[in-house]
């Protein structure tokens, strides 16, 4: 089965309708989003719309979060929260009632998919995180790969049960069964490493739209 994972939409309407051309073209069985969905760009209602029409699960991101509980909005700096209050005037009641039925996680096909840091934070930063709670996370994650978005980064993260290895996503095709040699913690499979992977498919540049799929790269993950 092939997954495409998008992230961080942003309201930008132009670069998510050329993504969904491309994954048209790509033999994808499934797109699962990892939400921000809204905030910053233009067209948070379009998006919304689009991402509802085409029935794609989209976890809760923390855009999505300052709309269904205001209070998140001092979590923001002053501009992203301007942006966000002109966001909350653009959107229809359907789609606020849509934003108010995302989940903060997913499991699917045996992967968890969050906005932020899993099990389940829409707000945490991967950057954010100590390597000695990485190193916690991972052991209690039940499942082997979890991708997340929010931070605007390409990267993965994998533990082999010992030691955490960290790379950017830069090639084209990653192939995440590479068997790891040594002696491992029991449990955890040599042919099998645990990763969380930021995809950000859809950037946002220093407050410009997104121009078509230039702003994005596609890469395929083995999993
Ligand atoms: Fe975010």
């Amino acid at each position: 089965m092939r997954i495409a994972v998008i992230s961080d939409i942003h309201a930008n309407l132009e670069a998510f309708e050329q993504v969904l051309i491309d994954i048209g073209k790509s033999d994808i069985d499934t797109t699962v989003c990892l939400g921000d969905n809204i905030g910053y760009g233009p067209d948070p209602e379009p998006v919304v719309s689009l991402i509802r029409d085409r029935d794609i699960p989209s976890v809760m991101g923390n855009h999505e979060l300052a709309v269904i509980d205001q209070k998140f909005l001092t979590w923001f700096n002053p501009l992203a929260r301007r942006s966000l209050l002109k966001t909350i005037d653009m959107l229809s009641e359907e789609t606020i009632r849509f934003i108010y039925g995302l989940k903060p996680f997913m499991i699917y096909d045996e992967y968890r998919f969050v906005h932020g840091f899993p099990p389940d934070s829409a707000t945490t930063y991967l950057f954010q995180v100590a390597e000695d709670e990485l190193l916690h996370t991972f052991n209690q994650m039940k499942e082997r790969i979890c991708f997340l978005g929010h931070t605007h980064r390409l990267e993965i993260i994998g533990f082999n049960g010992r030691s955490i290895t960290r790379s950017r996503l830069t090639q084209n095709v990653i192939n995440l069964t590479v068997p790891t040699v040594t002696s491992l913690t029991p449990g955890v499979s040599d042919s099998q490493e645990t990763v969380i992977i930021t995809p950000n498919m859809l950037s946002w540049i220093q407050g410009k739209t997104a121009s078509k799929s230039n702003s994005y790269r596609m890469i395929l993950l083995r999993l």
